[in-house]
């Protein structure tokens, strides 16, 4: 077996092993690079423009996540995971344009026309305060798909997630200090299961996939 398809298989497996888990080790401790890794490896999601909208607000102090706690209505796997990731989408993102692409055009990876097509739509976009639905949506789309990832990425290294938005963002956001540039995309425990997840079902494809057009 070629590595390609030695991947493509990791990377099913993967998938269908991924559930929501929502008991955990409460006793475990994650190393520290484990939960590093995870991260990084979230930070390899795709984005428009490549910019990047996803911030990881992490917590793993105890104290902080007992203060979340009511403000998730008091669902358990946040004190009893090992870490609550709360992905947070960027409203500001257009902001990130000059960082990404000014060192693409200073090493030559892109030509002056590329980078100026590339700012210069950016900062259309993002500088147009009729846009903020569009950017509001980009925020969201964007950082979930981190969100995912990093979903993917904790049960590649063993870990089980549960992704959750059974939280009031009102109170989470003054209890936490969150700028108001973020909004969110969700949060996500990250942990050692104590109990298999429950199980869940899925749609068939003849009911979710319609070909060419309805
Ligand atoms: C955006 C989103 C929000 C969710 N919020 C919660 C939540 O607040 N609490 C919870 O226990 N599960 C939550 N879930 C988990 C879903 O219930 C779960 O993904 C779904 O039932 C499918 O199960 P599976 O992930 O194990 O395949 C959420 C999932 C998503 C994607």
């Amino acid at each position: 077996m070629n590595t390609i398809t030695q991947e493509r298989l990791l990377a099913e497996e993967v998938m269908r092993a991924r559930h929501s888990v929502k008991h955990y080790d409460a006793e475990y401790q994650m190393p520290e690079q484990d939960l590093k890794d995870i991260l990084e490896l979230a930070t390899l999601a795709p984005s428009s423009n490549n910019l990047q909208h996803w911030r990881f607000l992490v917590i793993t102090d105890q104290a902080v996540k007992e203060k979340v706690l009511p403000i998730a209505y008091g669902q358990k796997q946040v004190v009893d995971s090992s870490a609550v990731v709360v992905v947070l989408g960027d409203l500001e993102a257009g902001s990130n344009v000059d960082a990404i692409y000014g060192p693409l055009l200073t090493s030559g990876a892109i030509n002056q026309q590329t980078h100026d097509y590339l700012v210069g739509g950016v900062k259309s976009l993002y500088g147009n305060p009729d846009n903020a639905g569009v950017m509001r949506d980009e925020a969201i789309r964007n950082s979930s798909l981190a969100s995912m990832q990093l979903m993917l990425a904790a049960k590649a290294k063993g870990y089980d997630t549960c992704p959750m938005m059974g939280f009031n963002w009102n109170q989470l956001k003054e209890t936490l200090n969150i700028p108001d540039r973020y909004v969110p995309s969700m949060m996500i425990t990250i942990g050692k299961a104590k109990t298999p997840a429950r199980v869940s079902s899925r749609f068939t494809l003849e009911q979710v996939v319609t070909h060419n057009s309805f």
